[in-house]
């Protein structure tokens, strides 16, 4: 990657994303696009960023012109929980901005890192140690985009030679922006509040086990398989990755090592819990072990004492 685009850059991945591609590629090089949400100030301050809106292709087409883009990430998403309250919304923005990206791509034989996710997999499909093919019927509206906007991927490489790449994220724990509609958002907010109000109710229940990974390990994720060495990757979109999959009660049982006095209780939402029901326990991450030598760096232990140090500063 040379000159990047990231779309979405004001969300959990985007803002942490910016600075960190910043960081390696130069501040000139990442160009942060965002619609609605302002953009940190300390993203705006330290290079290009663009207002745009990632569905409308003849901006993006003017903008990745503009700025010699060769590489595009498109974070731009409506999240699981949230797209079952407006599916044709959901399916507009998710399936729309990865046209977009591929299409634009395509003129300029460029790049594209669509991250999928667990949501991409289904109650079909074998939960435990979840291989990276296998059978994928998604039961929600953002899972069948995730899908599709794999496939997509793939069709635009085969066809057009877009070096379009990605990896199925777990849930993404951070400290920095907060995920909004997500089923696994709990494992974010448990540690917010838990810094600031020693107890959490829950909206997963006890037993419910989902692949997680800690923002650091995300991030460096996305430049690994985007920098791979692309006569080794038998697979393109998407790589199953995780760090670690835990239950509430795991997660809970951390932070009381930190927090003695931390309590928390249940009041499952059906919605979410019938999501995170149909997605994998834990996945087989073999094949980005072999085809990139991806390794995640952290686990529940190490991830739960950075998280309540950062966010003990922060709040
Ligand atoms: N974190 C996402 C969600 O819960 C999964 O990709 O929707």
């Amino acid at each position: 990657m040379k000159n990047i685009l990231v779309l979405g850059a004001a969300g959990q991945i985007g803002s942490e994303l910016v600075p960190y591609l910043r960081n390696i590629y130069g501040n000139h090089a990442v160009v942060a696009a965002y619609r609605s949400t302002p953009l940190p100030e300390a993203i705006m301050e330290s290079g290009p960023c663009e207002n745009m809106d990632a569905l409308e292709a003849a901006k993006l087409h003017e903008i990745v012109k503009k700025h010699k883009i060769d590489s595009i990430i498109n974070l731009v998403a409506v999240l699981s929980a949230k797209g079952e309250g407006n599916p044709p919304l959901a399916w507009k923005i998710n399936m729309e901005s990865q046209l977009n990206a591929l299409e634009v791509m395509r003129e300029v034989k460029g790049a594209v890192f669509t991250p999928s996710s667990i949501g991409a997999f289904g109650p079909t499909t074998p939960m435990d140690n979840t291989p990276q093919d296998t059978l994928m019927r998604p039961s929600t509206v953002y899972g069948i985009s995730k899908v599709a906007a794999e496939l997509l991927a793939d069709y635009y490489h085969l066809k057009f030679g877009v070096d379009a790449r990605g990896v199925r994220y777990p849930g993404i724990i951070s400290n920095v922006t907060l995920p909004g509609g997500g089923t696994t958002d709990y494992a974010v907010e448990i540690y917010y509040e838990a810094i600031k109000s020693k107890s959490y109710t829950c909206n997963l229940g006890a037993g419910t086990f989902l692949d997680m990974m800690y923002m650091p390990d995300a991030l460096r994720a996305c430049v690994e398989i985007m920098e791979a060495d692309p006569s080794k990757l038998i697979h393109r979109n998407c790589f199953n990755v995780t760090a670690m999959s835990f239950d509430p009660e795991m997660i809970s049982a951390e932070i009381k090592k930190h927090i003695p006095e931390f309590r928390m209780e249940y009041k499952v939402d059906p919605i979410k819990q019938a999501i995170a029901n149909s997605w994998p326990n834990s996945m087989d991450q073999t094949s980005a072990q072999q085809e990139w030598n991806w390794k995640p760096e952290y686990n529940l232990k190490s991830m739960t004492e950075d998280m309540l140090k950062v966010l003990a500063k922060k709040l």
